[in-house]
């Protein structure tokens, strides 16, 4: 039996992964950043703390003020020009050359480094799959290493402060960003969102969480106020934050463009002050989002720390505003230090000032491109195998491949997410921002994938438009696979779960011709599948990444066994949902710097209040179409011998993982558990570990539950409670799998928020 593994269900347990694979930062080449002379916050022997308020005492009000507010580095209207020194990004902070202090590059996001209207001609990146796939592999340790990847890009690009860490909890299906998001459940968003924060951290590159918090629609996105009770706000979206940011000890936290309970993110006392900074303990600083500050004395009370996009807002609120009212007295200038002094603090702890990043490094593209490629291997999720038709035998006569652009790439994501590697494909997508977003395809293709990896006499081609030849090509082939795409893009919601553009008809069609049809869907989230029944196969790809068509083909072809696991629920239909009604955007589509349309509106999220996804199909005892954690392997996997113990007031779990199939693979044992309680609590999951095995190889898993995952808020005496009594615990391959199970006592326990 193999040594026993301790999972990420706890997050104190997690310092293995963050000691390994450090970077050596390289020394600074073209710059030289550091003081004149020796300054004493240049003694790498005090904290970072120590040293910010160092630096902060050399400041003039003038280089205090220019770190609190600024434009975005892109220029969006003719006429504008970067400023001196920007590089072109998302942002950009002037240094100071006298103090040694470098500028602030920041730039997007958590799927790699963006180049928003080309801002930086020519420049390439690598596409990292959407967050749902990292979400999908349950591996937190995948997730440090696409972190790493994303802050090593950054740096040789001279970024220093990435704004990615995505951590948000997906409440809203038909969410817009939901691609850039992990999952619907705290645990498993926090502990990969934490990981990959850590691993772009790992680089010296500070990295942000957002967007703090409760941001799940696009729809009215900066006039949506997510309503919800304040126990069910911290067993959910904050736990999801709270555990990322215990994790990934992220430099920078960026609220989001809604309200939260009547305040908007960025000035909301209780969010920032009361939770983050207060209980908490946060030391890092909170930038706005990008347009999304609405006030001078508010938002700095509130704790905001920086006005990010300016130039967005109507007014420069951080700029002479905020200098009036600390002269007026009406916020204390103890405060504009902290500002300053919880950035530097920041890019002090990663080694952002210590060793400056300096563009033109070189980038191993080839070697990102493949780590990509196997993040989408573990990530991508067979949801269906009858037969079982796949993995696809080599060597057919006839292969045929629909689909609307799958000669050419996989579609990605569009907002300032977005990562267009050279080569990729652009079509007209949307309008966001006020500014047009394009619909990318990264340069990976389908069709050429399957050719390499089938070993087929001939592999066919249709986009799929005409239907009647779509359908005629489909008769004569031997095996057909259909890729179906359902574009998302910050800035807009879907309406539906329906595939786009009667493709769901169309494969309808194909696999009435053909009834050896495989689906391939790359979404941005769940879909509806009224064709299911008629098809034998479908993998859910998500938005693949740079290596993402080649990881798919590696799957039909069983050169990969899958492994990923639903990150989300998929629904039956939208009358199961919480929400089933979407707003419509034309009443109320606002955008940062656009007119605004309509007034704040409220979505009352206490209906589910903390049960999310699979908790609230659960208390509902709705049957899903596909149920969080489900996902298929080409073995089988069996769990056994589940036995639970406390140990210093912790639930540990332990089961054994067997693979009991013909050939190597990975399986995902989940731990659920049920609080006791009156009545209607949903399970939650608590434990889960990916576990690669070699055919009738069995280990034994180690899983320590975090006690919040446990517990219920108490709002009014701010505490976690630890109800006394019986837990039913399960180990199962999925969030409605019966599993194997457990009872574990409790003696009840009370913790600090
Ligand atoms: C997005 C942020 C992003 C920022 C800067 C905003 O529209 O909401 O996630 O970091 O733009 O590009």
């Amino acid at each position: 039996m193999n040594p026993r593994h301790v999972s990420y269900a706890f997050c104190g347990v997690t310092a293995g992964l963050l000691l390994g694979g450090a970077i050596a930062l390289a020394a600074p080449a073209k710059q030289d950043h550091r003081a004149p002379t020796a300054a004493p916050w240049q003694n790498r022997d005090l904290l970072p703390d120590e040293r910010a308020k160092l630096v902060v005492a050399a400041m003039t009000e003038d280089e205090k003020f220019a770190w609190l507010s600024g434009p975005m580095a892109i220029p969006i209207k003719d006429g504008q020009v970067l400023p001196d020194g920007a590089l072109g990004s998302a942002a950009y902070y002037p240094g100071i050359p006298r103090l040694g202090i470098p500028a602030q590059q920041q730039s997007d996001a958590s799927l790699g480094i963006g180049n928003a209207g080309g801002v930086r001609p020519g420049d390439n990146a690598t596409a990292l799959p959407s967050s749902l796939i990292l979400g999908a592999s349950f591996d937190p340790q995948m997730a440090r290493e696409t972190g790493a990847l994303v802050g090593r890009e950054a740096r040789a690009k001279g970024f220093n402060v990435q704004l990615a860490g995505g951590a948000n909890i997906i409440r809203e299906p038909r969410g817009g960003r939901n691609f850039e998001y992990i999952s619907e459940d705290p645990l498993l968003t926090g502990v990969i969102a934490g990981q990959s924060v850590a691993g772009v951290q790992s680089q010296g590159v500070v990295s942000t969480v957002k967007h703090f918090a409760v941001n799940p629609q696009e729809t009215g996105r900066v006039l949506v106020s997510s309503d919800i009770a304040t126990g069910a706000l911290h067993e959910s979206d904050l736990l999801a934050f709270r555990i990322a940011i215990d994790i990934g000890k992220p430099g920078a936290v960026m609220p989001g463009y809604n309200l939260v309970n009547g305040h908007w993110a960025s000035e909301n006392a209780y969010l920032i002050n009361t939770v983050l900074k207060g209980e908490w303990n946060y030391p890092g600083w909170v930038m706005s989002d990008w347009g999304a500050t609405h006030s001078t004395v508010k938002a700095a009370l509130a704790g905001l720390d920086v006005q990010s996009g300016a130039n967005i807002d109507p007014e420069p609120f951080f700029g002479m505003p905020l200098r009036k009212a600390v002269e007026q007295g009406h916020v204390p200038q103890s405060r504009i230090d902290d500002m300053v002094r919880r950035q530097l603090r920041s890019l002090f702890a990663v080694g952002a000032i210590d060793h400056p990043a300096t563009p033109g490094a070189a980038i191993d593209y080839s070697a990102h491109r493949l780590l990509a490629q196997r993040a989408a291997e573990r990530g991508i999720v067979l949801l269906k195998n009858e037969g079982p038709i796949l993995p696809a035998a080599k060597g057919a006569k006839r292969l045929l491949v629909i689909g609307r652009h799958a000669d050419v790439g996989v579609l990605s994501g569009g907002g300032s997410s977005s990562v267009s590697p050279v080569g990729s494909l652009s079509v007209d997508g949307a309008e966001v921002m006020g500014l047009p977003m394009a619909k990318v395809y990264h340069p990976s293709s389908p069709l050429n994938a399957i050719r390499a990896e089938s070993n087929a006499a001939e592999v066919l081609f249709d986009d799929g438009i005409d239907r009647a030849e779509a359908v005629a090509k489909a008769r004569r082939a031997d095996l057909v696979f259909v890729f179906a795409e359902e574009w998302r893009t910050e800035g807009q919601d879907r309406q539906h779960l329906n595939l786009p553009d009667d493709q769901d008809s169309l494969i309808d069609a194909v696999a009435t011709a053909n009834p050896k049809t495989v689906v391939i869907i790359e979404s941005g989230g769940a879909v509806a599948m009224p064709w299911l029944n008629k098809v034998p196969a479908v993998l859910a790809a998500f938005y693949p990444g740079s290596g993402g068509a080649e990881a798919i083909a590696g799957i039909l072809f069983g050169r990969v066994n899958p492994s990923g696991h639903l990150p989300v629920t998929f629904p039956a239909s939208e009358d199961q949902l919480p929400h089933p009604e979407q707003r419509d955007p034309a009443t109320t589509t606002s955008n940062p710097g656009m007119p605004i349309k309509g007034g704040v509106f409220h979505v009352n999220y206490d209906v589910e209040g903390s049960d999310v996804g699979y908790r609230w199909f659960s208390r509902q005892k709705l049957t899903p179409l596909f149920p969080f954690g489900h996902g298929l392997s080409y073995t089988s996997f069996e769990l056994s011998d589940l036995v639970t113990k406390v140990q210093d007031g912790d639930v540990v779990a332990s089961v054994t993982v067997r693979n009991i199939g013909e050939r190597a693979g990975a399986d995902v044992p989940q731990l659920y558990v049920d609080l006791p309680g009156p009545s209607g609590f949903a399970p939650r999951l608590a434990g889960f570990e990916r576990v690669e095995l070699a055919p009738g190889e069995s280990r034994r898993v180690e899983m320590k539950v975090d006690p919040r995952l446990l517990a219920r808020f108490d709002a009014d005496r701010r505490r976690w409670v630890v109800a006394k009594g019986k837990y039913n615990v399960r180990a199962a391959s999925s969030a409605t799998a019966l599993g194997i199970a457990a009872n574990v006592e409790l003696l009840g326990r009370i913790m600090q928020p």
